[in-house]
């Protein structure tokens, strides 16, 4: 029986208490339209809606608020100008504690959207356009963001960490004509030229690119192409930028995601439906109340910075701190820094960063004052309950509560999550479903578990935050998360829910892996491998890493001729990374000689994940490989790997 910790009582201004979270739950799934059309007077509409869901997932027709018109730029800025214009909107600390931070209010935040905005429309970017940002973690990072909302355009925000590669294929796949960027972003004192890599990706692309804008940032020495590359501060202008309106349908975003098979996924979020999935997550979870400091420690390149660094601080006039470094640097005490140089109350990060600042001991923790947190958070894996007491008891003095969110990029935002003062919390659980949240566990033929179970995780029904194609794809969309389970959003995790109706993500269930809280497709990874002239064949499957989560472990057949060596391996190492980004950099590799096949040719994956976790007790049937004495050679390699 899991341990359970005590909720903290509620106070007058707590959002939701355990009475409130009962009867909203039962509300909102009794009357999903009714729920949600008041849960919609969260944001400003130009044309209220009247319409709530119109649904279907056989095949997926998804839309929420149709008749509702609004833009989000004006409900993450323009409307709080009357109200909290001199409220800080969003703090800037950078990734050297000695170079100079800023904060800026609200009024101060409209002025920099509408110099963004001006600069994009003076490319000829408009309603409807794509827009990749390629940005470090700074604050022009969310004014682009805003800025493309603002003008009607959409944004599709690629990682600074992924490759020109990488770069190239999310330019090309949705057809964008126009890219922010800056001359060079920090991480750890580290330089990552940005518009050297824009450059190498332009090369590479057949379609033109016809506007870039550049922010300068380390002042780098930079190329800049004539007519195409511009200068922010040579475009930008206060002239009046009033925001478009759009449709509740129109697309806000596109993000790439990874999935078990082929190229990333373009995810499209549309403009109200997941607005409001940001605002009331926001609103519940954090159970954000005025004036606080709020900090999301994920890069606006991931969809936790999306929906928790920009869009629902921003709509809710919070205040939102926007973080440029990495915890390590100038030592491993630098978050611990940040909050109490802040005042930080809400913090909200990645298991990964928890385990590997544990590992580092207290000593960082406590000699710093963390009194001004009130709540922590975690999200993109499963916490294992050693780090979670640990980010309790030494981080938040047992004193704050931990909410552990569990949700996708598909998702919005916030899915399952205890919220803070309504449920107890059982370190390793996300806890309960959120408002609207059907989850089903179905087994593997996809019939319906019920009670205390473990399973697939499905949606039954749709909520407004939820993804409603991949551009250009729809197809794809259908095949990917509603052909497993027909009739049901599958989500690729497998989960168990206890008899108090907890729920505990067990990972994922399908060929993709959570390294360090990012996913990644192994099927990327395998391709990359295999574009070297020297390999023949590669599977890659997860494998348990102590800090990352999951490690990446690659098993490699070679071309007839070639040599295994040291070198070969760092070599293929150096590729992948060249390939999509240092994300992906290999933990393992093992050259072999074969892969374990059945008789008609496919890769018995359940094998090489079995031997990668260097758990070779229950392999099960083997019998059916086409060469089973393979497997003493896969086991006897991986002890040498
Ligand atoms: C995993 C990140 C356990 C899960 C927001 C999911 C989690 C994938 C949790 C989505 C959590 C996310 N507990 N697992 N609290 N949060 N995951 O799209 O496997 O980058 O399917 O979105 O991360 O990753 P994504």
């Amino acid at each position: 029986m899991a341990q359970i910790v005590q909720r903290p009582a509620a106070t007058p201004t707590t959002h939701c208490t355990p009475d409130q979270y009962d009867a909203l739950y039962q509300q909102s799934l009794d009357d999903p339209d009714g729920f949600w059309l008041e849960q919609a007077k969260r944001l400003d509409w130009f044309d209220q809606p009247t319409k709530g869901a119109e649904w279907s997932f056989a095949p997926p027709d998804i839309k929420w608020f149709s008749d509702g018109t609004l833009n989000l730029c004006h409900n993450a800025v323009d409307r709080h100008l009357g109200t909290h214009g001199d409220t800080t909107a969003l703090i800037f600390e950078p990734d050297s504690p000695d170079a100079p931070g800023r904060s800026l209010t609200y009024s101060e935040l409209y002025g920099e959207v509408v110099r963004v905005a001006n600069a994009l429309k003076a490319m000829g970017a408009g309603k409807g356009d794509r827009v990749t940002l390629y940005m470090p973690m700074v604050l022009e990072g969310v004014f682009a963001m805003l800025a493309c909302a603002r003008i009607g355009a959409i944004h599709s925000v690629v990682f600074g960490g992924f490759s020109p590669e990488s770069l190239a294929g999310r330019i090309e796949a949705c057809d964008s004509k126009f890219i922010i960027t800056a001359d060079e972003g920090l991480r750890g004192s580290k330089r990552v030229p940005l518009k050297a890599n824009i450059d190498a990706a332009l090369d590479q692309l057949d379609a033109p690119v016809t506007g870039v804008l550049v922010f300068k940032h380390t002042g780098a020495d930079i190329t800049m192409t004539e007519g195409r590359d511009h200068w922010f501060t040579d475009l930008a202008s206060d002239d009046d930028c009033p925001c478009e309106v759009v449709n509740a349908e129109d697309p806000l975003f596109i993000l790439y995601t990874s999935g078990s098979t082929g190229k990333p996924k373009g995810v499209v979020h549309t403009t109200g439906g997941y607005g409001l999935w940001a605002a009331t997550t926001f609103h519940y979870t954090f159970d954000y109340q005025p004036g606080e400091v709020f900090w999301c420690s994920a890069d606006i390149g991931w969809v936790t910075g999306h929906t928790y660094v920009t869009y629902g601080p921003l709509i809710n006039a919070g205040t939102s701190l926007v973080f440029e470094g990495v915890p390590n640097y100038p030592d491993h005490g630098r978050f611990w820094d940040v909050i109490d140089k802040h005042q930080v109350n809400i913090f909200y990060t990645a298991p990964t960063a928890i385990r590997a600042l544990m590992r580092e001991g207290d000593e960082y923790v406590t000699s710093r004052d963390l009194s001004s947190l009130r709540l922590l958070g975690t999200v993109g894996e499963p916490i294992n309950p050693e780090a979670w007491r640990w980010y309790h008891n030494v981080v938040g003095k047992g004193a704050s509560p931990i909410v552990d969110t569990w949700w996708q990029t598909e998702t919005g935002g916030h899915m399952i999550t205890t919220l803070p003062y309504a449920h107890d919390m059982k370190p390793g659980s996300a806890g309960k479903p959120f408002f609207g949240i059907r989850p089903q566990l179905v087994d593997n033929d996809g019939n319906e578990l019920s009670g205390a179970a473990e399973g697939n995780l499905c949606i039954t029904d749709s909520w407004p935050g939820q993804a409603r194609t991949v551009y250009g794809d729809h197809d794809r969309f259908h095949e990917a998360y509603f052909s497993t389970y027909p009739g049901k959003y599958f989500t690729g995790d497998g989960c168990r829910r206890d008899e108090d109706g907890y729920y505990w993500i067990t990972g994922r269930v399908d060929d993709v892996i959570n390294v360090s809280g990012h996913r990644m497709g192994t099927a990327e990874v395998e391709s990359a491998l295999v574009l070297h002239p020297k390999v023949s064949e590669a599977a890659v499957v997860g494998f348990p890493h102590d800090i990352k989560g999951q490690g990446i472990y690659c098993y490699v057949t070679l071309n007839a001729g070639e040599e295994q060596s040291d070198e070969l391996q760092a070599e293929l190492r150096q590729w992948v990374r060249k390939e999509i980004g240092p994300i992906a950099t290999p933990d393992m590799l093992h050259f072999t000689e074969g892969l374990p096949k059945t008789r008609s040719g496919k890769i018995m994956r359940r094998i090489l994940r079995k031997i990668a976790e260097n758990d070779y007790g229950s392999l099960g049937d083997t019998s059916t490989l086409a060469d089973p004495s393979l497997v003493d050679s896969l086991i006897e390699g991986r002890q040498n790997t």
